[in-house]
């Protein structure tokens, strides 16, 4: 872990934060923290609002505690940073870096080579090849060279395939003008500038199924020949803006059929990163606190195979709260794990409960050498899986309370509110299956059967989660 992590780290558990598990005293972990200790990245884009100073202060606050990369949600797109011919605009997106760079965040770039959001003076190049070319060109040499070293991914290319059937998109500006080769040509081009940044092609509806009907079956065969021909792509991101599967009835993605593309693309040594992760429920339907945790089982499927999949590194969110999110525009609500009052949902206890019990393979390496970007590389991730204490981990500092299990009683001690202390149980595959809360701190458990659970309590300002044993 770099030191910039392990500081940032100290100073967000110093400060008191109204966000999900963590708080001050206890220095609990954070989906971040936890992240980092798997090898991965967890990461929430920064909203357009934030941009313009429109978002609450807690708003940043949840943002830099919870994740470790980051990417803007519009203003590093084509029609921000070259709105005018030749005039390049950094502002923002030099905002966002800056703030990374502060909070010892990856920076992605989004999005190079994208049909949308390209500026009208683009379009009206659609019939000139050679110009065409140029521009692209001229676009990534300076987009990529001004922020050369500090943004360590690029969506290279964006939706550049068709919807409906497995064929490239030939509505786009780029492709009609150029034709395909614009795509081979913006990755040559990108890589020539910033060899070391990772390069990915970006999309959605990747969760269908691999075989050549569907769009990742089409994608497959395309990312075989830039492999076969020397094009440098190093990472597939899927975008996975998905509809819950009760309410679409005509939902055909699965976190299954994605994890069949990572293992297709690790055959070709390829990473798989999901890139703008939502799961949202059609517009108008009520939704209740059981559809809310079935939200949060299908965000902790597609973080297994984050998880486990060796080729896979990347776990981003297209938005922190429900409040800010694109999905009304696609006729979807409530698809994040921050609801409209920032509190965080149901899915996003799952995330943080699978996270502390995922159990990393006995050979760690493997994940250890597809994760590029040593900042996530931290010595303690080995201390951690040897650990075989019932507590998933140690904390940074001592908590102000603590648990412990004897038969079937929970007692938590310490520093306890006068009020209220409140305790949840979780399954290891974080569904809430009870909870309950007294002044006393002493927790009848005798309905629960055997097995492993994780507790989470909360008393007054501490918090505390741990793993535990029924017997
Ligand atoms: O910048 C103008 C502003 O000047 C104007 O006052 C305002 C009035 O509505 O509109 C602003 O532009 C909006 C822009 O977001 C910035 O806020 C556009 O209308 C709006 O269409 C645009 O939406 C973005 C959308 O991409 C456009 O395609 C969403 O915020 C953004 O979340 C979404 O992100 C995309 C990814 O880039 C690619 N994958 C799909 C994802 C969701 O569509």
């Amino acid at each position: 872990m770099k030191k910039t992590h392990a500081l940032a780290g100290l100073v967000f558990s110093m400060t008191l934060l109204g966000a999900g598990l963590t708080n001050a005293f206890a220095a609990d972990e954070t989906l971040r923290s936890l992240a980092e200790k798997n090898n991965i990245y967890i990461g929430a884009i920064l909203n357009s609002q934030w941009f313009s100073g429109g978002l609450p202060g807690n708003y940043e606050q949840i943002h830099k505690q919870q994740f470790n990369i980051v990417v803007a949600e519009n203003e590093m797109k084509f029609d921000a940073t070259e709105p005018q011919e030749g005039r390049f605009s950094y502002g923002n997106g030099d905002k966002m870096v800056k703030y990374a760079k502060a909070n010892g965040m990856r920076v992605r770039g989004h999005a190079l080579a994208w049909h949308s959001q390209v500026p009208n003076w683009v379009n009206n190049y659609r019939n000139d090849k050679q110009k065409l070319l140029k521009v692209l060109k001229n676009h990534i040499e300076n987009v990529v060279g001004h922020w050369k070293g500090q943004v360590a991914e690029w969506d290279v290319v964006n939706e550049a395939i068709s919807n409906n059937e497995p064929q490239w998109r030939t509505g786009s500006v780029w492709y009609q003008g150029i034709g395909p080769e614009f795509i081979d040509s913006a990755f040559v081009w990108t890589h020539a500038v910033d060899p070391d940044a990772e390069l990915c092609y970006n999309d959605y509806n990747l969760e269908q199924g691999v075989n050549p009907k569907a769009k990742a079956g089409f994608l497959l065969q395309q990312v075989k020949r830039w492999v076969a021909n020397g094009i440098p792509i190093h990472c597939v991101g899927s975008q996975t803006h998905v509809e819950d599967t009760t309410t679409d009835k005509h939902f055909i993605g699965s976190p299954d059929s994605l994890r069949s593309l990572a293992k297709e693309l690790a055959k070709l040594n390829v990473k798989l990163k999901i890139t703008e992760l939502d799961i949202g429920f059609k517009s108008g339907v009520n939704v209740s606190k059981h559809d809310l945790e079935r939200q949060g089982q299908t965000f902790r499927q597609y973080l297994d195979i984050i998880l486990e999949e060796p080729n896979a590194d990347t776990y981003l969110i297209w938005g922190v709260s429900d409040k800010w999110s694109w999905l009304g525009g696609l006729n979807r609500q409530k698809g994040l794990i921050y609801d409209d009052n920032l509190k965080p949902k149901p899915a996003f206890d799952s995330i943080l409960v699978r996270l502390q019990t995922f159990e990393p393979p006995q050979d760690t390496s493997k994940k250890d050498t597809t994760v590029k970007d040593s900042t996530v590389k931290d010595s303690t991730a080995k201390d951690s899986t040897k650990d075989s204490s019932d507590a998933i981990r140690p904390f940074a500092m001592p908590s102000s309370i603590s648990m412990h299990v004897a038969g079937r009683t929970l007692f938590v001690t310490g520093a306890l509110s006068t009020k209220s202390t409140k305790i949840e149980v979780f399954d290891m595959q974080g569904r809430p299956i009870f909870s309950t809360e007294n002044s006393k701190g002493v927790f009848d458990l005798s309905s629960i059967s055997e097995g492993f659970y994780v507790v989470r309590v909360k008393s007054g300002m501490s918090n505390l989660i741990q793993r535990i044993a029924i017997k």
